[in-house]
């Protein structure tokens, strides 16, 4: 007789964004008339750049041609996006990451979610509170979490690092001793980010409890300030801890057409074990590779032309993102984020919580935001607004909010 994991039983409720989703769809069913503004998930609205067409059509052209046909990927990605990837997100930034190094996927939330199965069970995990939800569901599927306490909204064995105004949403370094740390930057949901002096004690912290940090740098290309660093690796001695995680989606607008890379150093060794052996293992057996004709699109995005078109979106949501930042903060709410990130963290007005405010906001002025709470028990008390909207809708999002005279 079949039996299922039960530990997927433990998951509470369903996916924050599905939940989102859901009250947007009812509340439009009941209002067809509305214009809902969504600015809740993170995902692109701007159309694929004209040189990620080009090199798209080219790939397309050349899988119709017995000459230039491509069938399987290699398993670690091709060499022409993996030397590019090497010498243009680390070699050319002082990170000594080679090629060899650079796994390619189908995406950041896939490799977030897959790379916890190389280690074991018994491992206790750190993450960030408030947090990108899918590092906790995927170990609580895989059974490293413990019992959930729905009151407190945390499980029992992972540790939280609260991200509070405080602190400048930057954890702390925890008091009890994790095996595994997440962490962001910059960050979803807070838009936080750390300076590499900060990143720095965090890798000083790994390597002398022999911890090893999963870094999630998917928005990377949304650092404006000269101190935060792009990559864990320009911290020394990253090579021996750190695991690091990009997407093209939010840089180059992939959402839709999956690609993204991790970056294992061979340097990396738990158990007398090299993680990016484990990895290649894990890849070869599970995964079939990203398609020839996305990483040739992925090659694009570091061509000049395709460097100075992503810039050019990039600076428009952060358009948005600056336009969000201001309208709200002199219409009285207290906000952060959306300096290094397309996220903006903003406190609820009179200590309103988190889905009371999301309900108030989509009931009164249309707009669609994410509750804090979805990511964690101190999102509690805050919201997320993205700027991956187009600029009108931001604009008039903004507009309506202030109308409401919080
Ligand atoms: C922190 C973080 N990591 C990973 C992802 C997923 O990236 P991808 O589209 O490459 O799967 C997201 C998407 O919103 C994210 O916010």
């Amino acid at each position: 007789m079949a039996h299922i994991n039960q530990e997927y039983l433990k998951l509470p409720g369903s996916y924050l964004f599905s939940t989102v989703g859901r009250k947007q769809r009812e509340y439009q069913a009941a209002h067809p008339e509305a214009k809902v503004i969504r600015l809740s998930i993170g995902d692109v609205t701007l159309p694929l750049a004209p040189v990620i067409l080009d090199a798209m059509h080219k790939a397309v052209d050349e899988m119709g041609q017995a000459e230039s046909f491509k069938g399987y990927a290699p398993d670690l990605g091709y060499e022409f996006l993996r030397d590019v990837i090497a010498k243009k997100d680390y070699q050319e930034r002082g990170c000594d990451i080679s090629a060899d190094e650079i796994f390619i996927s189908d995406g950041a939330k896939s490799d977030s979610a897959n790379i916890q199965e190389i280690f074991g069970k018994d491992n206790k995990i750190a993450v960030c509170d408030p947090v990108y939800p899918v590092y906790v569901d995927s170990n609580v599927m895989a059974g490293r979490t413990g019992v959930y306490d729905v009151n407190t909204m945390t499980w029992s064995d992972v540790i939280y690092m609260p991200c509070t105004a405080e602190n400048g949403f930057a954890p702390q370094l925890p008091k009890e001793t994790p095996d595994i740390i997440y962490l962001c930057f910059p960050n979803n949901p807070t838009g936080a980010t750390v300076t590499r002096s900060q990143l720095q004690e965090w890798v000083d912290y790994a390597n002398k409890v022999g911890a090893v940090i999963i870094y999630d740098a998917a928005y990377e290309a949304y650092i404006s300030e000269e101190e935060v660093p792009h990559s864990i690796y320009q911290c020394e001695g990253a090579r021996t801890c750190a695991i690091e995680l990009r997407s093209f989606s939010k840089n180059a607008g992939f959402t839709g057409v999956r690609l993204g890379f991790t970056v294992i150093p061979k340097d990396l060794v738990v158990d007398n074990t090299k993680l990016h052996s484990l990895w290649a293992r894990r890849h070869g057996t599970k995964y079939n590779g990203a398609p020839y004709i996305i990483q040739r699109a992925g090659e694009a995005v570091y061509s000049p032309e395709g460097q100075v078109q992503l810039k050019e979106q990039v600076a428009y949501y952060m358009r948005n993102a600056a336009y969000i930042y201001e309208g709200l903060k002199s219409a009285g709410f207290k906000v952060s984020g959306g300096v290094n990130a397309p996220y903006i963290w903003i406190e609820t007005p009179g200590n309103m919580g988190s889905w009371e405010f999301f309900d108030l906001l989509l009931d009164k002025a249309q707009v669609v935001c994410t509750p804090g709470a979805g990511f964690g028990p101190s999102g509690e008390g805050y919201f997320r607004m993205t700027a991956f909207g187009s600029y009108e809708n931001t604009v008039e999002a903004v507009e309506r909010i202030k109308k409401l005279n919080f």
